[in-house]
């Protein structure tokens, strides 16, 4: 996998973004998106406006027999291991983002290589949800962080109570011991069809094979700020880190284009494969292209009412380019 396919990966995405961005069904401009992002956190030159604290790292993942009767995809009805290149990530563009912040969403982001220079991405996070319902409230949002009024940020949270459930769900966990010990959620709803063209609406979920682990408030206060990266270097010396990737099987009714909106709890979930991450990998990897949400293949379909996700490609293609240049 050389830097060269990700580096004409990542024009493209730049080109596919861009067109994007004319048919994008969100009236928010995706720049200005952007640049809201910048007002919050400040310019930093070669970074990501957001999850700009991260590393990269490889691994492979393998689907399950499962896998094929929900999706035709590649890599989910094919044998496997696709070799994959990760990055791991605080949400936020501050690069010093501290990793003993409870109320920060970390991040996984994916490349699954299916060979031919092909390539389809997964971009998590370790909430269920995201902080606001469309691109016109993210806006909002960022905007009104950025002017520090406290009276404005409150107020944004009264007039859009959905907003507040991911500040709920992180605060109401642990800090994550290790990028190792935390769940990651696809949070939009993809439309799976297998061989015999039957659909399926699901969630993805990345769930740690040894378990959830979290620091007390006390035992994070004592680490490092950015502890994570030595963490999961020690760790993999020992051996692999894995994760189960589970698709929450959606049922009629259930929320298909809001981002804010949790399934049901007794939602069924099937197992559709294991992740392996076994080494650290060249950052300069991760950096040469973006993790595109929207670059999936045929056997899974993104949200087409979903403004945010919508807005994510033609976002990351800009903060790329601010970031290459
Ligand atoms: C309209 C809403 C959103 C905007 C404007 C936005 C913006 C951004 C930007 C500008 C980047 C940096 C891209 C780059 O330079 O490569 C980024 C990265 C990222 N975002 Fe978003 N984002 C949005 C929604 C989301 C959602 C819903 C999720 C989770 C499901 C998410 C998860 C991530 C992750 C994990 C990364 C890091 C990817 C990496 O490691 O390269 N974002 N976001």
């Amino acid at each position: 996998m050389t830097a060269r396919r990700y580096r004409s990966i990542a024009i493209l995405s730049v080109l596919l973004g861009l067109a994007a961005q004319s048919s994008a069904r969100a009236d928010t401009d995706p720049e200005a998106l952007v640049d809201a992002l910048t007002a919050v956190f400040g310019k930093h030159e070669g970074k990501r406006v957001g999850h700009a604290n991260g590393f990269c790292v490889k691994g492979s993942f393998a689907p399950t027999a499962e896998a094929a009767g929900l999706s035709k995809a590649p890599h989910l009805s094919g044998k496997g291991p696709w070799p994959v290149i990760g990055r791991f990530s605080m949400g936020g563009g501050n690069p010093a983002a501290p990793n003993t912040d409870k109320g920060n969403a970390r991040g996984l982001a994916l490349h699954f290589d299916l060979g031919g220079g092909n390539v389809t991405d997964m971009v998590m996070i370790s909430s269920p949800v995201f902080v606001a319902k469309t691109p016109e409230k993210f806006l909002d949002f960022l905007q009104r962080v950025a002017s520090k009024d406290q009276a404005k940020i409150d107020g944004f949270f009264e007039e859009n109570p959905e907003s507040k459930t991911q500040g709920a769900w992180l605060k109401a966990r642990p800090v994550p011991a290790s990028y190792a010990t935390v769940s990651y959620f696809g949070v939009h709803t993809f439309t799976l069809t297998n061989a015999a063209g039957k659909r399926q609406i699901v969630k993805w979920r990345f769930v740690p094979k040894g378990g959830e682990v979290g620091l007390t408030d006390d035992e994070a206060k004592a680490k490092d700020p950015d502890f994570y990266r030595p963490e999961l270097a020690e760790r993999l010396a020992k051996g692999p880190a894995e994760f189960e990737l589970t698709a929450i099987l959606g049922e009629p009714g259930d929320a298909t284009d809001d981002p804010t909106a949790l399934w049901p709890e007794e939602r069924k979930s099937v197992k559709v494969g294991d992740l392996s991450i076994a080494a650290l990998e060249n950052d300069a990897t991760c950096d040469a292209g973006i993790f595109d949400p929207t670059n999936v293949v045929d056997g899974i379909a993104g949200p087409e009412k979903d403004g945010i996700f919508q807005l994510r490609s033609p976002a990351y293609a800009i903060s790329f380019s601010r970031r290459a240049q």
